[in-house]
């Protein structure tokens, strides 16, 4: 084969991905018209704006500007170097680089490359010593005793560290792995006398994956109830606890088909519930569920099952994480567990179909749980407890959005605690009017705070001279004969340092040749700035076919623009000097100040006539 050049082989890589799959795994994208939508990874929202361009292979996002081609995709999601997005889109479509990508510059590249390349051949070692070795007989009889079948042990890679304290050392020694970094990938652990060995010793090996499927982590489960029970690699630089979910690439496909995922507490749950045929679990990793991994989620789906513990601990995790949800616009349902146990005990004292059948279909809506997470709450002795109880339940009720449930709610209570319907009713009424005073007032102030904080309004319209200038970079870049005489006929500089700035990305350009196309030109746009402008301007609808007359009228705005900005600065100059004029008591200064003002009149005549002349 022959060798390409580099630029070549960045061509070959970006014209066999595609950007809709690439983007696709991370978010769900919906069709619509020649676009794909979805909700963007780089800011939080809960109506999609984020589009996807498949014809030209690029992104944009309205809401926050994020924007660029697929190189730029995965730089930003990834926060990688373009060598080390390259090399990750060029492996995925099966292809090799001419030459090694590998400079000074790209220290940490080597080193992540090489934690990613330790961690998938230490996953394959224990799974190894597991299922194929002496060592692991005992582990693979504790998985068994849980009723984890071989073939689950093959599709999680489970293994087994055996009990050594430099078993895995001197593998990855075998195999040039520098120690320091296998420390800082997490693999072994140094004692304060520098001594190193083993992370994980006699422990049943959970990989933990990234939402792309490489192992980044892992989990060790002791077998014989030594402590902890769990032992999780610590943050390194591949894996970060708060934005990992266990299990979500292999249940990505599931979770959107069915738009739903189902969130457990553990790996067991999850592991136990995919055996039973459930295969939309993931997990957090033994760290509270986080901001970031409901924006995950939520990107993938906008209905989840909360199937936690149904011990106190379990009950409070589940408030937290109901909270996060919500915040991101899923829809959260709870499944209901018999106190003491977990689903994984569940499955194997019911099995599946009981699982199925009494908790996962039992999910009850947020309000039902949170009513009776309140109920178990308060002890209710007498009939003051009784009122306490209903009034708290009731302030609770009144704050939802939705009127049937309110009302649904109401009559709940009423029938619940013998109590008239009218008297709930005026009760809550009392309660809503309380609730929207003081919300009332919680608004004023941040309305107040907010127009301290930023007194110009942000979504104030782009004054006319900037529009203009968008309009003639919208055009330049599907047109390069308006290129040519827009270089020619504009006599300023565009004033928006950016657009200035892109629109010499254009000439350069189209001076080396090359073809109008968006897509093309925001990937040759090497600046981050100027790329985003790129990729919004280039998702801008504007009709094709611009006349001569419009291309003249909006570089006369641009041309403009500096003898306008005089004018404006002139007529105030103007008004100032009458002012003092007129309040002057200074015959001989007042005059003066007249005289001033008049000359100025001159000037601004002049200009006038400039503007009306070009
Ligand atoms: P649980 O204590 O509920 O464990 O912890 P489990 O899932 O039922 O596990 P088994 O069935 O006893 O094997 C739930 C999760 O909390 C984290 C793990 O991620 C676990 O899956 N955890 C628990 C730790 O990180 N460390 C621990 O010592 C215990
Ligand atoms: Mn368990």
């Amino acid at each position: 084969m022959a060798q390409s050049t580099p630029e070549e082989f960045v061509n070959q890589v970006r014209s066999s991905v595609d950007i809709v799959d690439v983007i696709g795994e991370y978010v769900q994208l919906k069709k619509r018209g020649r676009a794909y939508l979805g909700l963007c990874p780089f800011h939080s929202e809960k109506t999609p704006s984020f589009n996807v361009n498949a014809e030209r292979q690029f992104f944009h996002c309205f809401g926050c500007n994020a924007g660029g081609d697929v190189f730029s995709f995965v730089m930003q999601m990834e926060q990688f170097t373009f060598p080390e997005a390259l090399n990750k889109l060029a492996d995925r479509v099966g292809l090799t680089p001419p030459v090694p990508i590998s400079s000074e510059e790209n220290k940490q590249h080597s080193a992540k490359a090489t934690m990613y390349e330790a961690c998938n051949f230490v996953a394959r070692l224990y799974h190894y010593m597991l299922t194929s070795t002496p060592y692991g007989a005992e582990a693979l009889r504790y998985l068994e005793n849980r009723g984890i079948t071989r073939k689950t042990i093959d599709e999680y890679q489970i293994g087994f560290a055996p009990d050594s304290w430099d078993f895995l050392k001197t593998q990855l020694a075998k195999r040039s792995f520098p120690q320091d970094l296998m420390v800082e990938a997490g693999l072994l652990s140094s004692n304060d006398r520098g001594k190193i060995f083993d992370k994980f010793r006699k422990r049943v090996i959970f990989p933990i994956y990234d939402s792309q499927g490489e192992v980044i982590g892992f989990g060790g489960r002791s077998i014989d109830g030594s402590d902890p029970k769990y032992l999780n690699s610590p943050e390194t630089l591949l894996f970060n606890k708060s934005k990992t979910i266990f299990n979500l690439h292999r249940a990505r496909p599931s979770i959107r088909k069915r738009n739903q995922a189902i969130l457990f507490e553990g790996y067991a749950d999850v592991i136990a519930a995919w055996q039973a045929g459930i295969t939309n679990g993931i997990a957090t990793l033994g760290t509270a569920f986080t901001e970031q991994q409901a924006q995950i989620i939520r990107r993938n789906t906008d209905q989840v099952i909360l199937c936690y513990d149904g011990d106190a601990a379990g009950q409070e995790a589940t408030s937290r994480a109901i909270e996060q949800l919500r915040k991101t616009g899923c829809t959260v349902r709870i499944a209901p567990l018999p106190q003491g146990t977990d689903p994984d005990d569940y499955i194997r004292q019911f099995g599946a179909e009981q699982f199925s059948q009494q908790v996962l279909l039992q999910a009850m809506p947020i309000t039902s749980f949170q009513l009776k997470h309140l109920r178990s709450k308060i002890v209710i002795q007498d009939e003051a407890d009784k009122a306490e109880y209903v009034k708290q339940a009731l302030s609770f009720i009144v704050s939802l959005p939705n009127a049937i449930e309110r009302d649904m709610y109401e009559r709940q209570l009423a029938e619940e605690y013998g109590l008239s319907l009218e008297a709930v009713k005026l009760e809550a009424k009392k309660l809503f009017k309380q609730q929207k005073l003081s919300n009332q007032r919680d608004k004023d102030t941040t309305r107040r705070n907010n127009s301290i904080n930023n007194g110009k309004s942000a979504v104030a319209k782009a004054p006319a001279h900037e529009m203009a200038e968008r309009m003639l970079l919208y055009y330049i870049m599907r047109n390069p004969e308006i290129a040519w005489r827009v270089q020619q006929e504009c006599n300023v500089d565009f004033q928006v340092d950016e657009h200035s700035a892109l629109a010499a990305y254009l000439y350069a350009y189209y001076a080396e040749g090359r073809q109008p196309d968006p897509g093309a030109f925001i990937h040759y746009v090497e600046d981050e700035k100027c790329k985003q402008l790129a990729s919004g301007l280039a998702m801008m609808q504007c009709k094709e076919d611009v006349s001569d007359k419009e291309i003249e009228d909006f570089i006369k705005q641009v041309n403009n623009y500096p003898i306008r900005a005089e004018l404006i600065a002139l007529r105030d100059e103007q008004k100032q000097l009458n002012l003092q004029a007129t309040g002057s008591e200074d015959e001989e200064r007042r005059k003066q100040l007249v005289i001033e003002a008049a000359l100025i009149g001159m000037k601004i005549a002049q200009l006038e006539n400039a503007l009306k002349d070009g």
